[in-house]
Order: C-alpha cells, then sequence, then structure tokens
C-alpha cells in the first residue's frame, strides 16, 4: 500500500468515524425521552421550590409555569411588580402551587440581600439564572449601542449541603459563533457558557446538576414577538422542550431544530459571518422580519 492510500484511507475513517458520533448524538437529541429518562417526580426529588430569575415574561415565565406543573412552588424575580403580580396569579390558579415575586433589578448591586432575605429557608431544587439583556434589539455596531452579584452564591450552598439539585444558566445559540451586531450581547453568552462549564466542574460530585440552555428563536418580547415557526419557538414550547434535556450533560440547545441549527451555524466559516455583506443582509434580514 502507497503512503498516499494509507492517507487517504486514514481520512476516509476520520470522516466516517466524525460523521458516526454526530448522527449519535442526533439519535439522542431525537429520543430524549429514551436517552435521558425524567421521572414524572424528578424535578420535586431536587427540592420543593424553583427560583427563575426574569420569570415574569418570555422564556422565565415559561419555566416558572412549565416547574408549577411538576408540582414545585416557584419563586420569580424581576422588576416590574405588576407584572409579576400578574404571572404569580396565572400561574396559581393554572396549577394551585404557591407562588412568591420578588422585585429587583439585576442591574443594580444591593439588590442580594433582599432577596436572600425572601428567599430564605425554603428548600430550592432549582434555579434558573434566566435574565439576560439584548443592549438593542436591532443588529448595531458596538459604538452604536446605548450605555449600558449572582443568584448563584445565594442558592449553591443549600443545594450543596442538600446534595441535590439543578442550575439551569439560559445563555443563547449565537454564543457559538462569532456574532457581529450582536457583539455584546454574544460575549456576555460566552461568559455565560464558561461560567457554567467552570461551576459544573466544581460541583458535579455534590449531586447538582448545572446546564447551559443556548436556544437560537424564541417569540418573547426580546424577540418582538415574531410568530412562530420551524425555528422560532414560542417560550412555552421551548422551555418544555428544553427540560427533556436536563439530563442529558453540560449544554442543550434545548430542541431538535436548534440543534440541527447550531450544527449548521458551526459549519459557516467564520469570514462569511465576518464580510460586511453578511452584517449588511443579517441587520436588513432582521429589520425586514420586524417591520412585518
Ligand atoms: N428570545 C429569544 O429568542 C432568545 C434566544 C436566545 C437566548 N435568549 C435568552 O433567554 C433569556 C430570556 O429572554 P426572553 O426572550 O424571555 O426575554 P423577555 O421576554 O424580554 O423577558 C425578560 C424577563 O427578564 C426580566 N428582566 C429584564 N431585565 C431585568 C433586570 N435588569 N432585572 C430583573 N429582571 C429583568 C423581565 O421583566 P421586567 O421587565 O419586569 O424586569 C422579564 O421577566 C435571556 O437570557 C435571553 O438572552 C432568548
Amino acid at each position: 500500500m502507497t503512503l498516499t492510500e494509507i492517507i487517504f484511507i486514514l481520512a476516509g475513517t476520520c470522516t466516517v468515524m466524525l460523521f458516526g458520533v454526530k448522527l449519535i448524538c442526533l439519535v439522542m437529541v431525537l429520543a430524549p425521552k429514551i436517552c435521558y429518562p425524567l421521572p414524572e417526580s424528578f424535578m420535586t426529588s431536587l427540592g420543593k421550590w424553583a427560583v427563575i430569575t426574569g420569570g415574569s415574561d418570555g422564556i422565565g415565565r415559561a419555566y416558572a409555569q412549565e416547574l408549577s406543573k411538576y408540582g414545585m412552588n416557584v419563586v420569580i424575580i424581576s422588576r416590574n411588580q405588576e407584572k409579576l403580580d400578574r404571572a404569580a396569579r396565572t400561574i396559581e390558579l393554572a396549577t394551585g402551587v404557591q407562588v412568591k415575586v420578588i422585585a429587583a433589578d439585576f442591574t443594580k448591586d444591593n439588590i442580594y440581600g433582599h432577596i436572600m432575605e425572601c428567599i430564605e429557608g425554603l428548600d430550592i431544587g432549582i434555579l434558573v439564572n434566566n435574565v439576560g439583556i439584548l443592549p438593542s434589539q436591532i443588529p448595531c455596531r458596538l459604538l452604536e449601542t446605548a450605555d449600558l452579584e449572582e443568584m448563584c452564591n445565594i442558592v449553591l450552598p443549600g443545594m450543596k449541603e442538600r446534595g441535590r439539585g439543578a442550575v439551569l444558566n439560559v445563555s443563547s445559540g449565537i454564543a457559538k459563533i462569532p456574532c457581529p451586531l450582536y457583539t455584546l450581547y454574544a460575549a456576555s453568552k460566552v461568559f455565560v457558557e464558561r461560567f457554567s462549564q467552570g461551576l459544573q466542574a466544581e460541583y458535579r460530585s455534590k449531586g447538582i446538576i448545572i446546564q447551559t440552555v443556548a436556544p437560537f428563536g424564541v417569540s418573547t418580547s426580546m424577540t418582538f414577538h415574531q410568530k412562530p415557526d420551524l425555528v422560532t419557538f414560542s417560550a412555552e414550547d421551548f422551555v418544555r422542550s428544553s427540560l427533556k434535556y436536563l439530563r442529558a450533560g453540560d449544554q442543550t440547545y434545548g430542541s431538535i431544530t436548534h440543534t440541527i441549527l447550531g450544527w449548521i451555524m458551526q459549519a459557516i466559516p467564520t469570514w462569511v459571518l465576518r464580510s460586511e455583506a453578511f452584517q449588511d443582509n443579517f441587520e436588513e434580514y432582521v429589520k425586514e422580519r420586524i417591520r412585518r
């Protein structure tokens, strides 16, 4: 056998193995119920309460609603008292669980004492770190962007003591690729991913699940309530799907569609994403979708 033949055979074998692994991953994402079975009592076995930051609207509210359907009491934290009360009433009426609301602004430093007082003594099983701020909904260059502590420190010690719990850190699919025009937002989500990975390594042995959830499009006020379609989920559908992957490891896109989209996005050469032509078309595309 010549050297060229050996190189071709090795390259072919590597390619087949790579696609084989991808195929296995895809099959596992297609069948979460079989690959990552989640008994009905799993959520409440982690604890009686779930805490959701940014829980009065969008994805956070959908987490609060969905976890309450599993029988968990929920604490929702966001800025607007009226929105909080409305969300709490809806959840209480629908499921009969207890809902606590805390009005706090996560851009301020002095909120954690108050939060700690409000949740003291609760058996917290799940923390969803969901608050995220998109500095400008319309894609724009950094210089055109307007001016712009830590829930884990409060909740983790209790989980560590009890040896059970789950922390879901909501990132974004766009953290996986260089994303001009949403530069600050994408960079902050890369921070969330790295933060989550470090925490996972530190607390895995303590029985705590720490997972990054990285959706692409979800129809909420952050995305101008775009009409759900093949790739854009309603918040409720997205959360229902993403919770199925709670035991699927450190990171999840939360759905089959967003997993495939993630793979496609990562296959696009970065020079394309960085090109002026791409940026102009992307900006126009988002503006057009919003106009419609
Ligand atoms: N929607 C998407 O397509 C998408 C895609 C990928 C990732 N994500 C991520 O998913 C998470 C939720 O996004 P969403 O689309 O559900 O957003 P959303 O509909 O705008 O809801 C944001 C929630 O956070 C609260 N909030 C905002 N700023 C806050 C602050 N400074 N302090 C406390 N609470 C605050 C809001 O309530 P108040 O206004 O009352 O404070 C609301 O409850 C974010 O981390 C986002 O980056 C979203």
